[in-house]
């Protein structure tokens, strides 16, 4: 899948989202590096707190189907926003925790535009395993 697919389904996947307090839908489309892709999206909670991300979601399914850190190639990330929508922090570690500093995450638009930034450049000095 190129860049443009991955960038459509994220898109697509908008229509999936768990979203009745903010009504702001997101959806991630996680490529491995096998060529598998991985639906993520926001599924919020009453509680707020329990919310999670669309971009943690398709982590989390990853890691259950037994995807392991260095699988993981690119991230696609799409909301109805005009500007470029970043990743919240709680996401950024979690990307840490399972993607290399060159894996690439495409912050889109609402026009579908498209930029491209590796974890490195998203997470400069992250905490990792290597600093405990
Ligand atoms: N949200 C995501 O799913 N990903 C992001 O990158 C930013 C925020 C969700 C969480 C919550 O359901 C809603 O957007 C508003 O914060």
């Amino acid at each position: 899948m190129n860049q443009q697919q991955l960038v459509e389904r994220a898109r697509q996947l908008k229509d999936n989202a768990y979203s009745p307090y903010s009504k702001f839908r997101v959806g991630a489309a996680l490529l491995m590096k096998d060529g598998t892709v991985i639906d993520g999206v926001n599924v919020e909670n009453v509680s707020f707190g329990a919310t999670n991300c669309a971009e943690r979601t398709a982590i989390f399914t990853a890691v259950a189907k037994g995807y392991k850190k260095g699988d993981f190639e690119a991230v696609a990330v799409s909301g109805d926003t005009e500007d470029f929508l970043p990743p919240c922090s709680i996401c950024r570690q979690v990307m840490v925790e399972f993607g290399d500093p060159d894996f690439k995450v495409l912050l889109t638009n609402g026009n579908a535009d498209v930029k491209e930034v590796t974890l490195g450049e998203l997470v400069p000095l992250a905490f990792t395993d290597l600093d405990m």
